[in-house]
């Protein structure tokens, strides 16, 4: 037996017995006459202790960081404990010792706060996992892996794996692609989510479905995208959109539960145009008000150019934020003209608590008219106002930006507060304006509202579809629709999307042939398992903390160093 113990496990409990242990060298400590070895693995540390008298002493001073040891030896109590470690108030006389491996000097040190920068973290990132940090995050993700299949599990759901080389997929990303070689000049696509297949599964009569699997995009990255993620994928059969909605709450309730000790109160409904409209986006991070107020109707005829040309004009409300400096004010006004935010400008009206209203457009706004625009927005005394004017979606971002950015400022976003909501009623459609037509909001699978039908051919942006999201402090965790099981209105949605019958056909024939054999009425979600880790665990949407093997921003690995170029033959064998 390599261990009778782990280096998190010794207690008093177990003073005088004798132990072995293995782990890696954290920290070594010559004091002279005594020699100390903190000796780590992922459940802890151990302090081992070598007594002048014991020749191990010698050979314990020569062993270096991250060299990997087999000691045995008395669980003693140690003369100075140690509260911040759980095995603080022990530590091993150590009798026996030997060395399994050693190791060369780790380039950063492995401990919760390194010298590492990311790129050689992550270079060495097998060095990075021994950190307690970073391997805590994993086994968290473990955790929460564990819980969403004891709930899915539990309500009957399947798991069922699907291909991974398959023809693309439409999530509105750029496929991955595999070239064949025994086909040449043909390709797979990797699945950017195993939509369609889930479809045919219910087909196929499995009508509780689900899956963590792995997605594949080509897309740009952000802290809260990878080219490689993973879903837990659901999928079921004879559901309505409320179905759906009471299994998935539970479902999120039951991971927060579970992993956590969190209770959630029920979900809030908000509607997407609503979202837009009162948080400027549709991912509203519910945990502060500070809703959008539209001004148009109270700023216009006084001559103020920015406004009465503008088709939108927007106020929030910073409470207490009267006395700002014009430091602050002017900084606010900076940042919102960066190229990400894009606006001209910002205009502020001060609710003094002398009850007097300043504005920094005093010229054209009599105290009255400020005040009008105060109460509107519900402003009180001591309170800022911060106004955004031009075209509507632009404006409209900016100020859902500006506000996020205030709540983070004014520490209204707090790590230990979870604000989850859907947002259903989707639009069904969005217009490209680059290619001049339609594109499918959710995905080209997603039905529409029968109250909307007759729109479908008249005014096709104004149909709202059978989809909803589940956003938790402004993160969109899942995605999920009733999709159309039907061949003739699949074939109605190809069209609006400018596909030709013939090509609708070539890209999806197996799933319109599907249709026509007994398709039952279904529909799912999948949520981002990354994102649900990272919200879970740590509150923000930093996904490669939760990842064992990341890639960076340009969709490296640097500890591979992929992609890379392939031998000559393979090449040649691929007909590339
Ligand atoms: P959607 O494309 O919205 O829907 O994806 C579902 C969820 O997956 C997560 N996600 C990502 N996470 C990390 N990196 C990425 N690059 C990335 N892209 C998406 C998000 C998102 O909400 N087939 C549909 C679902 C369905 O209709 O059932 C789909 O894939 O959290």
């Amino acid at each position: 037996m390599y261990r009778t113990h782990t280096c998190g496990e010794l207690r008093k409990e177990h003073l005088g017995k004798s132990v072995t242990l293995a782990g890696w060298v954290q920290g070594i400590r010559d004091l002279g006459n005594l020699v100390f070895i903190d000796l780590r693995d992922r459940y802890g540390m151990t302090q081992l202790f070598f007594d002048k008298s014991s020749p191990l002493a010698e050979r314990a001073k020569q062993l270096g960081r991250e060299y990997v040891l087999q000691v045995t030896g008395f669980v003693r109590e140690r003369s100075s404990k140690n509260p911040q470690l759980e095995t603080g108030d022990v530590e091993m006389l150590v009798e026996k010792l030997t060395v399994l491996n050693e190791s060369k000097t780790p380039p950063f040190t492995i401990e919760d706060v390194t010298d590492g920068g990311d790129d050689l973290r992550m270079k060495y990132r097998y060095l990075d996992l021994r950190r307690a940090v970073v391997s805590k995050n994993l086994l968290h993700r473990h955790r929460v892996a564990q819980s969403v299949r004891e709930y899915m599990d539990g309500q009957g759901f399947a798991d069922v794996e699907t291909p991974f080389l398959i023809k693309s997929t439409p999530e509105g990303a750029r496929d991955f692609v595999v070239p064949s070689r025994l086909n040449q000049g043909q390709f797979y696509a990797l699945p950017q989510s195993p939509q369609t297949f889930k479809q045919l599964l219910m087909v196929g009569g499995f009508d509780r479905y689900y899956q963590i699997t792995r997605c594949f995009r080509d897309e740009d990255l952000r802290a809260d995208r990878q080219p490689e993620f993973t879903q837990i994928d659901c999928e079921m059969a004879f559901v309505e959109q409320e179905d759906v909605l009471q299994m998935f709450e539970g479902m999120v309730k039951h991971v927060f539960k579970k992993v956590r000790g969190i209770d959630l109160k029920d979900f809030p409904r908000m509607s997407y145009t609503d979202c837009l409209k009162y948080y400027g986006n549709d991912k509203p991070d519910l945990r502060f008000e500070m809703r959008l107020v539209e001004l148009n109707n109270l700023v216009g005829g006084k001559s103020f150019k920015a406004f009465d040309e503008a088709e939108y004009v927007v106020g929030i409300v910073a409470e207490n934020c009267s006395e700002y400096t014009r430091k602050q004010t002017d900084e606010l006004t900076d940042w919102v003209k960066r190229p990400q935010i894009g606006s001209n400008g910002l205009v502020f009206i001060r609710c003094g608590a002398d009850g007097s209203y300043k504005s920094s457009v005093d010229k054209y706004y009599s105290a009255d008219d400020l005040k009008k625009i105060a109460e509107h927005c519900k402003a009180q005394v001591g309170d800022l106002i911060l106004i955004l004017s031009g075209g509507l979606a632009k404006t409209r971002r900016a100020a859902g930006e500006l506000r996020l950015e205030m709540g983070t400022r004014l520490g209204l976003r707090n790590v230990e507060d979870y604000k989850p909501l859907w947002v259903l009623d989707f639009p069904l459609l969005e217009w490209d304006e680059e290619d001049k037509r339609w594109n499918a909001m959710h995905h080209p699978f997603t039905s529409w509202k029968k109250e909307d039908n007759e729109l479908i051919n008249t005014n096709p942006g104004a149909v709202r579809a059978n989809a909803y999201d589940v956003v938790i402090n402004g993160v969109e965790l899942s995605s999920g629709s009733i999709r159309i099981h039907n061949r003739a209105q699949q074939e109605k949605m190809f069209s609006l999307l400018g596909l030709t019958e013939e090509q609708a056909n070539y890209k999806f024939g197996f799933i319109l042939n599907a249709f026509e054999y007994g398709a039952p009425p279904h529909g799912g979600i999948a949520f981002g398992f990354d994102r649900f880790c990272s919200i879970v665990i740590s509150n923000l949407d930093y996904i490669r903390d939760f990842i064992a093997f990341p890639k960076n921003n340009s969709g490296r690995d640097m500890m591979l160093d992929a992609p890379s170029d392939i031998d000559a033959r393979l090449k040649k064998e691929l007909g590339l």
